[in-house]
């Protein structure tokens, strides 16, 4: 999952406004994957209830940022954005601010009642009842439901699809997250895991598939623990009623599910966790051709003491034995990780133990960050946040460098390679190429040809490389 903060004018496939429209409302997403795909279910719930999705801040009655609260650059982004939104509502008084998503839960107080900033707040499981609460601010009373829920997966909620290409689009399979890393703000902010039920992901899927779309992308905070047993909040399987049991599907069967019954559907996931990633699922993935051999696969540390410290549940020998796994079952495929940089107590030797790893796995790619303190996670209430501003931003910059060169490798290894590329449309840096992906997940760039459209699949060779791009060209 791509969790750098950004800001999505969510606008492509905006629906035109109805007829009788209560109003238009503008999303605005930070954060992950998950976001903007939680924005998709916001722009639906609300198109339901007779508003209508503007392609335009400055247009709209009412705007919504869908906020990340992973890291503080994060927040801070939100918070600076707020306040423009603030002195906009000098000249429209009328405008409702909502925010939604990952600040919710945490500076709701702050931001709705302290600093009067927002009108309308809405944590991750309350956006069904986001058409009440911006009535509620319609009528000059701020609204806010930060609930969080065992249950709630959206399941029949047909997302608006608002950016993308038309051809690759995401599909929410789980919510919530119970790993309870000690760095990490989501168990607090997105609540407890639950499953989707399948038969809806699979009316999703055709759906999409009917659309045009030709590739999916199975999103959850831990898809590997994906569990359906017929609803309800996480169980583990050994305490499955014979009846639940009796239906449970795990995430090697959910994919097999998907695979066989889209066979011209490019399948991939996001986000594995290395103590749960199975074998079975490597299995799987052999077995069909339309599940894109691509894993991202968090480390977040090379270090087994600070593995244990940020409560990971593996050690960097099970990490190393997890990927010699994937190189057995699945010789073609690319890994990508995240790697945390500076987490409390980490000395120069734990450092050097995340850039061996680095070199050892041999990533194709990486988020790398900076540890950032959350209020409120375990870490910042055992453990001290130690390790100087200078040193985080020297290792974070040797984690980047490495990874420049690992990735440099990694392409340089594809030269000379054809791949089946999935045309994704014209490339953003020039007008007489296009781009699309392998499915190892590599953006090429190659030159435009007549009668080429996106959606296709092409045989494209590759000729050259940077770090970030594969340059390509047709056979
Ligand atoms: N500080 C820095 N990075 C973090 N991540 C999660 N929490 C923090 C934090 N407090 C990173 C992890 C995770 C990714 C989504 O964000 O690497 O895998
Ligand atoms: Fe996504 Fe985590 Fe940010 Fe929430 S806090 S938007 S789950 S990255």
């Amino acid at each position: 999952m791509d969790p750098t903060a950004q800001v999505s004018p969510l606008h492509e496939m905006a629906p035109e406004a109805p007829f009788h429209s209560k109003g238009s409302v503008y999303i605005e997403s930070y954060g992950c994957q998950m976001n903007f795909s939680d924005s998709e279910i916001v722009a639906s719930v609300m198109q339901e209830q007779g508003f209508h999705i503007s392609q335009e801040a400055s247009q709209a009655d009412i705007v919504f940022l869908n906020t990340c609260a992973i890291r503080d650059n994060a927040e801070q982004r939100v918070r600076a954005r707020l306040r423009e939104l603030k002195s906009l509502k000098k000249s429209k008084p009328n405008l409702v601010v909502g925010m939604l998503g990952c600040m919710a839960e945490r500076l709701r107080e702050q931001l709705l009642d302290q600093e009067k900033l927002v009108d309308v707040v809405a944590g991750p499981d309350a956006y069904r009842d986001l058409p009440r609460l911006v009535d509620q601010a319609l009528d000059g009373h701020r609204g806010m439901n930060v609930l969080l829920s065992l249950e709630e997966t959206y399941a029949d909620v047909s997302p608006v699809r608002l950016t993308g290409n038309g051809v690759s689009a995401f599909i929410t399979i789980m919510r919530g997250c119970d790993n309870m890393c000690t760095f990490c703000v989501v168990p607090f902010t997105r609540g407890r895991e639950r499953s989707r039920n399948p038969d809806t992901i699979l009316e999703e899927c055709r759906q999409l598939w009917d659309q045009g779309y030709k590739e999916v992308t199975l999103l959850g905070q831990n898809v590997d623990s994906y569990l359906w047993f017929g609803g309800g909040p996480k169980k583990e399987f050994h305490r499955l009623t014979a009846e639940e049991k009796a239906q449970a599907l795990d995430f090697a069967g959910l994919l097999k599910k998907v695979a066989e019954a889209f066979p011209g559907l490019r399948i991939r996931f996001t986000t594995s966790h290395p103590r749960d990633f199975t074998d079975n699922v490597l299995k799987t993935m052999a077995l069909y051709p339309n599940i894109c051999p691509y894993i991202h696969l968090p480390v977040q540390s090379g270090s087994t003491r600070i593995l244990q410290r940020m409560n990971r549940g593996y050690s960097r020998e099970w990490y190393l034995e997890r990927i010699q796994a994937i190189r057995k079952y699945l010789p073609h495929a690319a890994i990508s990780t995240d790697i945390i940089a500076g987490f409390c107590s980490e000395t120069e030797e734990d450092h050097q133990l995340t850039l061996s790893l680095m070199e050892e796995v041999a990533f194709d790619s990486a988020y790398m960050f900076k540890y950032s303190e959350r209020p409120g996670t375990p870490a910042a209430k055992k453990f001290e946040d130690d390790v100087p501003e200078e040193v985080k931003n020297r290792r974070l910059q040797e984690i980047i460098d490495l990874q420049r060169r690992l990735s440099l490798q990694s392409h340089q290894r594809d030269v000379g390679h054809t791949f089946q590329v999935l045309v994704e449309g014209p490339s953003r840096r020039s007008p007489d190429q296009f781009c699309g992906r392998t499915p190892q997940n590599k953006m090429v760039v190659f030159p435009w040809k007549a009668g080429i459209k996106a959606g296709q699949v092409l045989s494209v060779r590759i000729v050259d490389c940077t770090s970030a791009t594969l340059m390509g060209a047709f056979i």
